[in-house]
């Protein structure tokens, strides 16, 4: 598979230079596989790239590829001899494609199957499908503004009429052609596992899911409103002839609102839009559903506003009815569409700003009551969504304050005096910083590389620093790195007890310790040291108290992990049974020269060692 990935790349036309080079070629095998699966890549075995290094590879491959003149299709397909246009309905080489098919192989395929599947199929992930469902999202909107619109308060504006009248005939062609090219559009199915590229099967879907909703919504009424109306001016019409196409105009009139059945169009290009962007990415479906929300919400007060207009108009603007009422029979249309607007928010929300007046005829009634559920539900959506949007905003934020109040409720019910509260609040505080990870859990699900790469960057500091890990063989600091656990401690805190029994030792990566013993002996420690081997070592009880000096951030390394690290690195156990060997002959020292006096020539010599090294 690689060596077909290597030939497809050499030969690929235009695009050579980019996947020519070793280098590019090395990431971007990388960047698709992870470096776990070097295997994939025949080079790999002599791969250098380095971990950490992985994330900016990404941001310059991403760049290199959207630089790259034409797509995958170019690589594999030849499609460069083709217009150029054509590689418009293939889908592109990006992060996106990648992160669904999973490689560039598996891309090329899907081109293969593509081309296989016959002309003019426009691929799902093709940039031609992104362009055409902007394009459709603004027509649809404009029609979703205009057609109530027009409906209601434009019935006889001759230069805005007529012009609405040019837009209406337009989108309706575009409408009735977007039924024809929705049986070539590549659908993605509904566990987003397949993408549809056969005619056939893309037809049978279409019919079985929007196609009546969409022939519905497409009638061109305009057309017919168009003719009907041609037909009235022309003919020397009898009185019963014209009433009856008067009568037909108003049917049409309200027939034509089945056009707002256009909103289907809206909901499902948000949706598609939504399943085709990177559906890894939280923020990106958050951005859709807030920009959906909006559109909805801005419809619906607009098409609330036509509706207090249009009831009214329908008929014939009774005595006392609200239009009569404010004067505005004769009004130009903004003014008529602003007191709509605000008549329907105020039901709407729910806010009665002394003019809107209690609704006096049968219909008025029942326009206030549709404003009022619609104004009911137009808010629960939002809160619904908001809450929904809010719970995925910044969860560590919201973890860390509800840990810390349940901390903080806990110490009140426990009592605990004043001075431990600030302590333990303190610590919290330091230790999480705001955000609220679980750390394990996240790195269980990480590949084993992936983790020491973070580990590597969050001990960056503790690897530069610690003497131990200085020049040390990669495979030892990686195995500490994967074993080690952060801990705070605060000023003041007992981080060892002496002759108390021991389960780990620490690394320092900030701050200072005091290292004291029973008999008075001190000594401090602080960044890049390490402390609690002994006890471990030994098999024995501690043999010092260490207190923290200042605000310390260790990472601790367990008992058991610690035997298997020294069982792995032989040469590190020799290296730290000689640094514990010093310290307790520093220690025994000092006891010695406390208990006996000094000898004339100030020298005394030491016999045994209660480390048997
Ligand atoms: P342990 O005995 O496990 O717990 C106390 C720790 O203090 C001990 O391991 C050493 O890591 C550390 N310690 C003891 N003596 C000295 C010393 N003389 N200098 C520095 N550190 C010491």
């Amino acid at each position: 598979m690689a060596s077909d990935l290597e030939k497809a790349t050499t030969e690929a036309a235009g695009c050579s230079d980019v996947y020519n080079s070793p280098t590019t070629y090395q990431r971007l095998v990388n960047y698709i596989f992870g470096p776990e699966k070097k295997e994939v890549n025949p080079s790999s075995t002599t791969s250098t790239a380095s971990a950490p290094d992985t994330v900016e590879h990404d941001l310059e491959l991403e760049e290199e590829l959207n630089n790259v003149p034409g797509s995958v299709t170019d690589i594999n397909m030849g499609l460069s001899k083709q217009s150029r246009w054509r590689r418009l309905f293939f889908p592109q080489l990006n992060k996106h494609s990648l992160y669904v098919y999973g490689s560039v192989t598996a891309l090329q395929n899907e081109c293969a199957r593509q081309e296989a599947a016959g002309v003019c199929i426009i691929h799902p992930f093709s940039p031609i499908r992104n362009y055409y469902i902007m394009f459709m999202v603004f027509i649809t909107f404009i029609n979703l503004i205009a057609i109530p619109m027009e409906l209601a308060f434009l019935e006889g504006e001759h230069t805005e009429g007529f012009h609405l009248m040019i837009f209406n005939l337009c989108s309706d062609t575009l409408f009735l052609l977007d039924i024809a090219i929705n049986f070539r559009m590549g659908v993605i199915t509904e566990d987003s596992e397949m993408v549809l590229l056969d005619p056939k099967l893309i037809a049978c879907h279409y019919l079985k899911s929007w196609f009546v909703l969409d022939l519905i919504s497409a009638f061109p009424v305009d057309y017919v409103i168009l003719i009907v109306k041609e037909l009235e001016e022309d003919q020397s019409t009898t009185t019963y002839t014209a009433s009856k196409l008067v009568r037909i105009v108003l049917f049409a009139r309200i027939f034509s609102l089945i056009r707002l059945l256009r909103v289907s169009r809206l909901v499902r290009f948000f949706s598609e839009w939504e399943q085709v962007a990177n559906s890894n990415m939280e923020a990106v479906r958050l951005f859709i559903r807030i920009i959906c929300l909006f559109a909805m919400i801005l419809l619906l007060c607009h098409w609330n506003g036509c509706i207090q207009y249009f009831i009214p108009s329908l008929q014939d603007f009774p005595e006392d009815c609200w239009v009569v009422r404010e004067n505005l029979t004769h009004a130009p249309w903004i003014e008529k569409y602003s007191f709509g607007v605000f008549r329907a928010l105020s039901h709407m929300i729910g806010v009665g700003y002394g003019s809107a007046d209690p609704p006096t005829g049968e219909a008025e009634l029942w326009v206030v009551m549709t404003s009022m559920v619609s104004g009911a539900l137009m808010y629960t959506m939002m809160v619904a969504n908001v809450a929904a949007m809010m719970t995925n905003v910044d969860a560590a934020s919201k973890a860390y304050r509800s840990k810390f109040n349940h901390l903080e409720d806990y110490m009140s019910y426990r009592k605990l005096p004043k001075n431990l509260r600030s302590r333990i609040s303190t610590y919290y505080q330091a230790r999480y910083q705001g955000k609220w990870f679980d750390e394990r859990e996240i790195l269980n699900v990480l590949s084993e590389s992936l983790k020491v790469e973070i580990l590597g960057n969050l001990c960056s500091d503790l690897v530069k620093t610690v003497p131990m890990f200085q020049g040390r063989d990669i495979n030892f600091i990686n195995a500490v790195l994967l074993k080690l656990q952060c801990e705070v401690f605060q000023e003041g805190d007992i981080i060892i007890r002496e002759k108390a029994a021991g389960d780990r030792m620490f690394f320092i990566e900030h701050g200072r310790v005091m290292v004291k013993t029973e008999q008075n002996f001190c000594t401090e420690l602080a960044d890049g040291d390490y402390f609690g081997e002994i006890c471990l070592l030994t098999k024995c009880r501690r043999t010092a108290s260490v207190q923290a000096l200042t605000l310390c951030n260790l990472f601790s390394l367990s008992a058991e992990k610690f035997n298997e690290v020294l069982q792995e690195f032989p040469e590190i156990k020799e290296e730290m049974l000689s640094t514990a060997s010093q310290r307790l002959w520093t220690l025994q020292d000092f006891e010695d020269q406390k208990q006996t006096p000094l000898p004339e020539n100030g020298t005394k010599i030491k016999e045994t060692s209660t480390l048997g090294v």
